[in-house]
């Protein structure tokens, strides 16, 4: 079902104090749109968030997660072990997985797989690098992504995927993506789904913008027709900033 979603990524930020600040001031923030709102604290506040924000209209989301059920693997946390705090959704393929902890498109796709195994709904992130862009490659290289992770899966279980384009040179730099640019893309990626799931499957697919969305541009990304909304890092650190991005449609 095609929604407009808002997450925050909060990415290595904020320690158990800083988290019970920021979620008190986002119960104080009105939402008068129609998002689906989500945050994704670090791991260490996953369960205070999610007990804190029981009654409140935020869903609460993993950064990642390991394709293993359990087993030797030192830091990392498992499907089954998300949902047992009652995590149901996780973001998936993030730009900065990929760059410094090496997630290849097949590791993804383990990922994937082993999310959609306990019928967790996943955002699962790609983009491109300014080198592919500057060459005209961002199709190309944005294509694959998809097609090397997502493309052995039936077509239900798009129903448990929310897609989000980060390009790698917007994310962090303030450089944003300039609302033509997002909807060119956003549109290819749809038409990238409906050549192998068919139309009814690409237009019911909510696909996300990230990189460097903030309150003085999300309305016009957001007004775009293949935009459904955004993946927000920095801005999501600050409850009135985020909230006016959620409030953008
Ligand atoms: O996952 C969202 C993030 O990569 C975007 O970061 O700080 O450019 O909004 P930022």
């Amino acid at each position: 079902m095609r929604k407009n979603i808002v997450a925050g990524n909060w990415k290595m930020n904020n320690d158990l104090a800083q988290t019970q600040s920021l979620i008190t001031d986002l119960k104080k923030q009105t939402k008068t749109s129609n998002a689906e709102v989500m945050i994704a604290p670090p791991f260490t506040n996953l369960w205070h968030a999610f007990e804190s924000l029981r009654q409140d209209d935020i869903e609460v989301v993993a950064q990642n997660m390991h394709f293993a059920s359990n087993g030797a693997y030192t830091g990392e946390v498992s499907a089954s072990m998300l949902k047992s705090i009652g995590v149901q959704t996780v973001i998936l393929g993030h730009s900065e997985r990929r760059e410094y902890f090496n997630e290849t498109d097949e590791l993804l796709a383990k990922k994937v797989d082993a999310a959609l195994a306990k019928d967790m709904r996943i955002i699962f992130c790609f983009g491109e690098e300014l080198k592919d862009r500057k060459k005209g490659w961002e199709e190309t290289v944005v294509g694959n992504q998809i097609e090397n992770a997502l493309f052995h899966l039936e077509a239900s279980a798009f129903q448990n995927i929310v897609l989000a384009y980060e390009p790698v040179w917007a994310i962090g730099t303030g450089e944003t993506a300039t609302p033509e640019q997002a909807q060119d893309m956003h549109a290819f990626i749809r038409k990238t789904i409906a050549n192998k799931y068919g139309n009814d499957i690409a237009d019911e697919v909510s696909i996300l913008y990230g990189g460097s969305v903030k309150p003085n541009n999300a309305e016009e990304i957001f007004s775009k027709p293949d935009v459904d909304g955004g993946l927000i890092g920095g801005a999501s650190l600050n409850a009135k900033d985020f909230f006016a991005i959620v409030n953008a449609f």
